[in-house]
């Protein structure tokens, strides 16, 4: 019995070797982030206006528009006053030539810069009361492991329903325990900062099908967990507060078999789909590269994030994420 807890999900090689390689190939680059002050670490944390983009369609399906790209921003950003649609052509990954269509949304953020976790479809918007930005990041960052336990949890019920190994399956449900253990320690660390974690809302699941699961693991798993059990393991490595480095230590083992999860639900379901459908869900795991990359290379962390939370600068975080391109494509 006690021998489940290392052989689910199976232990993916390829990708434990790539991380470990990246972790001490890129190099913490000099700190390129917002100045701080000298403050020790209390910055007054303002939110603003910002920009996000989207490759995601309507509801139909359909390519959005500048008439109607709200629909598009809404689902992600509730707080979005207004968008635009902008294409481009696109080189894949693997070479094929094609069209992008980025939906940009203009929102009020209230700040904050957190790794990445598996989020959930319908997830509102969360407001973070800190008055640092230390506490504002970890804040959102207790936000998103809270957001992630129902995204196990989902993912395991429709792992069963639709006829997956029962490895899968507790694989999902124990990867929902260690987000609420994940919740705890990020909501102390939040509090210790004088910040405390919003509540999590989301709009009821719906049922949906095998394809639209795949493609939701693809982004969320395959990609954002994918990345942030890296920067999990980074911090881990470079924060100077020894209790983030103590407590990210862990949390990167738990995120790097989340991240193995959403592979051997990928590969477990590639097997059941179509030839169109597994192109399809390439597709969304590209895209979602790209989109990540984006967001990146647009982000500018205050330095006391990088110091005491020891996030990856945007250059670092930048060569990480391009580090993982060869599992994406
Ligand atoms: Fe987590
Ligand atoms: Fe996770």
């Amino acid at each position: 019995m006690h021998s489940r807890r290392n052989s689910l999900p199976p232990r993916n090689r390829r990708l434990r070797r790539t991380v470990a390689r990246l972790l001490v190939a890129v190099p913490a680059l000099s700190l390129t982030g917002c100045p701080s002050g000298d403050d020790g670490g209390c910055i007054p944390y303002d939110g603003g206006p910002a920009r996000g983009g989207s490759y995601e369609t309507l509801l139909d399906g359909g390519v959005p528009t500048n008439e109607n790209c709200m629909e598009v921003c809404l689902r992600r950003w509730t707080n979005t006053e207004r968008c635009e649609v902008q294409t481009s052509p696109a080189t894949y990954l693997d070479g094929g030539q094609g069209v992008s269509t980025t939906t940009y949304c203009h929102y009020y953020s209230p700040g904050g810069c957190a790794s990445d976790g598996r989020l959930p479809e319908g997830l509102l918007e969360p407001r973070v009361e800190a008055h640092c930005a230390l506490g504002a990041h970890f804040a959102q960052v207790a936000w998103m492991e809270a957001a992630s336990v129902p995204a196990f949890l989902r993912l395991a019920d429709e792992l069963k329903a639709h006829g997956a190994p029962e490895g899968l399956v507790r694989a999902a449900r124990r990867s929902a325990g260690d987000e609420v253990r994940h919740t705890r320690v990020a909501g102390a660390l939040a509090r210790r900062h004088g910040a405390s974690v919003p509540e999590v809302e989301l709009r009821p699941f719906s049922s949906r099908s095998l394809e639209d699961m795949v493609l939701e693991n693809a982004r969320e798993g395959c990609v954002r967990e994918t990345f942030g059990a890296v920067v999990a393991a980074w911090q881990a490595r470079h924060a100077q507060d020894a209790q983030v480095r103590e407590e990210l230590g862990r949390i990167a083992e738990d995120e790097l078999r989340h991240a193995e999860l959403a592979w051997a639900v990928d590969a477990w379901a590639a097997e059941q789909l179509t030839p169109a459908e597994r192109q399809r869900v390439r597709t969304a795991r590209i895209e979602a590269f790209h989109e990540l990359e984006r967001l990146l290379a647009e982000q500018a962390l205050e330095d006391v994030l990088i110091q005491q939370a020891g996030l990856p600068s945007r250059d670092a975080a930048l060569h990480l994420l391009r580090g993982l391109q060869p599992l994406i494509a």
